[in-house]
């Protein structure tokens, strides 16, 4: 079971990745790229499709450190803890380019950090084979899915196209190293099922 400490610790980092502001540490793709003349339609398009992505990114930090907390092999806890820490760059350019594109986040990341949390935490106490795989898996949807953003996305956004290509590669090496750690390839219902959870978040977070 984890300490006291570890949950506070952990309510303290869910606290900072819901309300707090998230710092870059890398550059930020398409940054030095010029602004792009966009149509209203196409701004808040482009805006509602990277409000999604930073939601993706609230509940991929919730799911990590959810895994991180009942992992029990110290080698394991130490990649979800460094999978997390990577996840805040993205939670950085997302939240950067919905404010360039004059939009808020979504109202409902406290709510999806908390079910994150709680399917992490869940996936950590299966065991680590178990919880790698789950990482490997939902990298694997998230890729799918950047690339049908990607698709989404104005050609004329070549800002938020940078952000949605660079993440997308660091997604793919997530989930190499997490089958390269040990993870197990899920059952067909449970990539299933995690394909229903990620919709109804997808969905309710272009819009709310
Ligand atoms: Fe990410
Ligand atoms: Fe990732």
């Amino acid at each position: 079971m984890p300490t006291l400490d570890e949950l506070i610790v952990a309510f303290d980092k869910g606290l900072r990745t819901v309300f707090g502001p998230a710092r870059s540490v890398r550059a930020i793709p398409g940054e030095d790229l010029p602004p792009q003349e966009m149509s209203a339609a196409q701004r808040s398009r482009a805006a509602a499709l990277m409000r999604v992505n930073h939601t993706g990114e609230v509940c991929a930090q919730a799911l990590y450190q959810g895994q991180a907390l009942t992992a029990r092999n110290p080698d394991s806890r130490a990649a979800l803890d460094q999978a997390a820490q990577e996840e805040t760059e993205h939670l950085a350019w997302t939240e950067r380019r919905i404010e360039e594109l004059g939009a808020r986040k979504s109202l409902l990341n406290p709510l999806f950090y908390a079910g994150s949390f709680a399917i992490g935490a869940a996936a950590g106490l299966l065991g680590d084979r178990w919880s790698l795989g789950f990482l490997a898996e939902t990298e694997r949807q998230v890729v799918a899915h950047l690339d049908g953003h990607l698709a989404r996305l104005p050609v004329e956004d070549q800002k938020s196209r940078a952000v949605v290509e660079e993440m997308k590669l660091d997604e793919a090496r997530h989930a190499t190293s997490a089958l390269q750690h040990g993870g197990s390839e899920l059952p067909a219902p449970a990539k299933a099922a995690m394909r229903v959870a990620s919709k109804v978040m997808t969905e309710t977070s272009y819009w709310i």
